[in-house]
């Protein structure tokens, strides 16, 4: 009697501490933002820069940039260029890249900027790019993981893996849900299918991967796509197949999708796996560094915010602020920087809010690794 009360009393609390702890990292998160993401406070953090950081050159080292046609990207790849770097931009698009190519290289005047087509969120694209780019057999000294987005709905790609319950009749395909195909497994597969060549430039060789302020709102969850599908849901599933065709129903509807919080769990777990990277090739000379840009005014955001980015429009970083911190992360020597740390305006950042319990969770990386590598079909 005595268990069954507390156990009503706890199961009735959990809710509301979750609850406060969401209004609590939320209002953090603000508040800390306003104070520290925006243009006047990187023209304030800017006091301490020291202007000699940014003074070395590129010549003949290799950088990838990733979504380097537009905003921040474009702003990293040409500063990179702009040092002498030879930059290989990773886009989308033919066309966008091709304009955003021609612009590089008419205003730094270096013409050792390439265009690699390749869509990040299909793993298929990914590998037969690496397979492609890795046959140049060239070092390569920095990987700027920038391609990012938040997709507001639940979008799914055309690829995905096999959810079908082995003693279920019905077979199904999970497609791959677009915020997590390209913020999560496609940096993932990317970065792993390049390692062998950062290692040819090691131990000068490093993997800048940049995540969002965002993520301080979030814990690491092992639900990757924002599925419906629980313990429980798995005993039923191996006993019925409508309850199964139910809860398919509920996950790929997009009922209850949240794209913001998706953003953040997937930028939460940028954060957690430049960790993981750090530790797992600490021997091998590449550093892993992640970096967040502030608050920024870029195409992204005015598609997927658009009334953040009307309201704070006055406030907003330019592309080349946001920017900044990436290049400065190319450019110091490995023993100034903390391989795993985050950055942020030049100098290391937190990667918890005080008190918003998101520290403990980073623990599951393992098991979140272990997912990625069956879904990506790339093993670390
Ligand atoms: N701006 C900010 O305030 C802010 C804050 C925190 C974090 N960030 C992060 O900064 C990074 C750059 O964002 P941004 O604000 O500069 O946005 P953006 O202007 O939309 O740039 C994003 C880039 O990623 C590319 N991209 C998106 N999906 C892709 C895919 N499937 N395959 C290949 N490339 C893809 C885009 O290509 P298309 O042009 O073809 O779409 C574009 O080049 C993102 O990781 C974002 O999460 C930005």
């Amino acid at each position: 009697m005595l268990t069954l009360q507390i156990q009503v009393r706890i199961s009735s609390i959990s809710p509301l501490i979750m609850f406060l702890l969401k209004a609590w990292r939320t209002t953090a998160f603000g508040v800390y933002g306003y104070l520290n993401f925006t243009k006047p406070a990187f023209l304030e953090h800017s006091k301490n820069f020291k202007s000699e950081d940014m003074q070395t050159q590129l010549d003949g080292k290799n950088c990838v940039v990733t979504g380097a046609n537009s905003g921040i990207g474009y702003a990293a790849a040409e500063g990179l260029a702009s040092r002498g770097a030879t930059v290989y931009m990773v886009c989308r698009s033919k066309e966008r890249g091709e304009a955003a190519l021609s612009k590089i290289c008419s205003a730094t005047g270096n013409q050792n900027v390439h265009l690699e087509v390749c869509d990040l969120s299909s793993i298929k694209e990914i590998k037969s790019f690496m397979s492609k780019f890795s046959s140049k057999d060239q070092p390569i000294h920095a990987l700027v993981n920038n391609a990012g987005l938040l997709e507001n709905n639940r979008v799914t790609t055309s690829e995905g893996c096999d959810l079908s319950s082995q003693s279920s009749s019905v077979s199904f395909t999970s497609q791959f849900e677009l915020n997590f195909a390209v913020n999560v497994l496609g940096t993932y597969a990317l970065t792993e299918l390049m390692l062998p060549l950062l290692e040819k430039a090691a131990p000068d060789a490093r993997v800048i991967t940049v995540t969002s302020g965002g993520m301080y709102t979030s814990q690491l969850t092992e639900d990757l796509q924002v599925t419906y599908i629980r313990k429980l849901d798995v005993y039923l599933l191996k006993t019925s197949d409508l309850w199964y065709f139910i809860k398919f129903l509920m996950q790929f509807s997009g009922s209850n999708f949240n794209g913001v919080e998706q953003y953040a769990r997937n930028k939460r777990i940028q954060v957690a796996l430049t960790e993981k990277w750090a530790e797992r090739y600490k021997n091998k000379g590449v550093g892993f560094y992640s970096m967040h840009p502030g608050w920024a005014e870029t195409p992204g955001v005015a598609k997927s915010l658009p009334s953040f980015n009307e309201k704070l429009s006055e406030k907003l970083r330019t592309s080349e602020q946001g920017a900044d911190t990436i290049i400065w992360l190319a450019l110091q020597p490995q023993n100034k920087l903390a391989s795993g740390a985050l950055y942020f305006d030049r100098a290391e950042a937190p990667k918890h809010l005080p008190f918003a319990a998101t520290k403990g969770s980073h623990s599951l990386i393992d098991g979140v690794i272990d997912r990625l590598n069956t879904l990506s079909g790339v093993s670390a």
